[in-house]
């Protein structure tokens, strides 16, 4: 199967605003980089240096460090460390259940074998901090008779200690996320001597890193206007657009550490996320939905992006969440189980018996997108008995709330009433008993419902 990786749900959307999907710098590219490049565009007639000069160099003194070999984004470095680390290693660790999955990809592409801990293994694979969780571990017990490949991609946005780089080990970075060039590209990986330097060279495959991806990376690392910029204003705005999630939506929890370009985000339940990733997409503000690529449906992960985005995207949210009162058709509307027929003729007598002039009754609750009635069969026997053709229903997007479908059957869940309105086979009666999930308190779904006028 292929590998689905963020930032693809962008293409095909004539009216997209802003890509929450991949974990880019919100600041876009460095400008003063996409300027220079611009004035290079001549040395495209000509192959770069082979020992990747004077980049390479540039490179190492602003890291702080040697034997650093330029890649075409991190993922090739990472294709290319561990092709090269299975020749002779054959056991791989990865000791995140959830992570970036270009490791362990080709880390089977190679034929080599997981192990479950870190002593059984020859080769270890660490992300830090991780994506898309965001765990971060500040420092490192490493085994010495074990080959550690350490990404550190994600720790370019703290400032204080992205140049504490671990010695030793192979250190990945990727620049595309951190320079915010995805359709570029440029990694690097730091080798742990100059022996194993040599040895990737030779396996790279010749000029896979373009000069204008070179010249970009160049430029971009003396740009300390835009460097600053990132370390001074990432935290800061994450924090808040944490608290505004987690104050907004109760019940949402963010993860991850602090100063990371993304927050991953634990909903209640995998349909709200499923959802909050539809909704997102359709208000082309796309989020990366956890369960694809990553296996975990229950969360999403949203990257750090400027303020008016962010509005935008939370806007979006709320409003699908916001129950509203619309005149429908009787006639299109589906049960999803069968009614006590006494309790449906008493309710019809009562308001049979009311004054014609003034006759009112709790709105049904319906799914905006099936129709199907979440709650008000009984109503919605006696209604249609007294001929009623039109009538006000409080519409919500079942799937986006966190409602429980019965507290006494929690077996049952909102895929299997949905099913039962799209298909007629319905439930018995009184199978269902929705509630919501506020707060810590277990609401009956009804006081979601508007008295309205037949
Ligand atoms: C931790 C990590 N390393 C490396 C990469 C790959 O980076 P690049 O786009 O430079 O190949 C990613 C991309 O998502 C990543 O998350």
């Amino acid at each position: 199967m292929i590998e689905t990786h963020g930032g693809q749900d962008i293409h095909n959307d004539e009216n997209f605003i802003d890509d929450f999907s991949v974990t880019t710098n919100y600041l876009g590219p460095s400008e003063l980089a996409v300027n220079h490049i611009q004035t290079k565009i001549d040395l495209i007639q000509h192959y770069p240096r082979q020992d990747q000069e004077p980049y390479k160099t540039n490179l190492e003194k602003f890291l702080g460090c040697e034997n650093i070999l330029l890649g075409n984004g991190a993922s090739e470095l990472i294709d290319l460390v561990i092709r090269v680390l299975s020749r002779t290693k054959k056991k791989f660790y990865i000791p995140h259940c959830v992570q970036y999955k270009e490791y362990e990809r080709a880390c089977i592409n190679n034929f080599m074998v997981r192990v479950y801990s870190e002593k059984e293994a020859d080769v270890i694979c660490i992300i830090n901090p991780c994506n898309p969780t965001g765990d971060f571990i500040e420092t490192y017990t490493l085994l010495d008779d074990k080959t550690y490949i350490i990404d550190e991609s994600m720790k370019l946005w703290d400032k204080k200690t992205f140049r504490n780089i671990p010695r030793g080990v192979y250190v990945i970075h990727s620049w595309t996320k951190f320079f915010s060039c995805t359709g570029l590209r440029i990694g690097s990986v730091i080798c742990p001597s100059k022996d194993e330097y040599d040895k990737l060279r030779y396996y790279q495959t010749p000029w896979s890193c373009n000069v204008l991806a070179l010249e970009y990376l160049d430029k971009a690392i003396q740009d300390d206007e835009y460097m600053n910029n990132t370390w001074d204003t990432t935290t800061a705005i994450r924090k808040r657009q944490k608290d505004i999630i987690e104050s907004t939506f109760n019940k949402w929890k963010v993860h991850g550490v602090d100063f990371i370009s993304w927050m991953w985000i634990e909903l209640p339940n995998e349909h709200i996320a499923e959802r909050m990733y539809q909704i997102a997409k359709a208000n082309h503000v796309p989020v990366r939905w956890g369960k694809i690529g990553y296996n975990v449906p229950k969360y999403i992960r949203v990257a750090v992006r400027c303020d008016t985005s962010f509005k935008h995207l939370i806007n979006s949210w709320l409003e699908c969440m916001t129950p509203r009162l619309e005149k429908v058709d009787i006639k299109t509307l589906k049960c999803h189980e069968h009614i006590h027929t006494d309790s449906g003729e008493t309710l019809y007598m009562y308001l049979k018996s009311l004054d014609t002039n003034y006759r009112t009754i709790p709105s049904i609750i319906v799914d905006k997108y099936s129709r199907v009635i979440i709650d008000g069969h009984h109503r919605f026997y006696a209604l249609q008995k007294l001929g009623i053709k039109e009538i006000e229903v409080t519409m919500i997007d079942y799937k986006s709330m966190h409602i429980i479908v019965n507290p006494d059957n929690l077996e049952l869940n909102i895929n299997d009433v949905l099913q039962a309105g799209e298909t007629g086979a319905l439930l018995k009666p009184k199978t269902t008993r929705h509630c919501l999930h506020v707060k810590k308190v277990l609401t009956p779904i009804i006081c979601l419902s508007t008295i309205t006028i037949f």
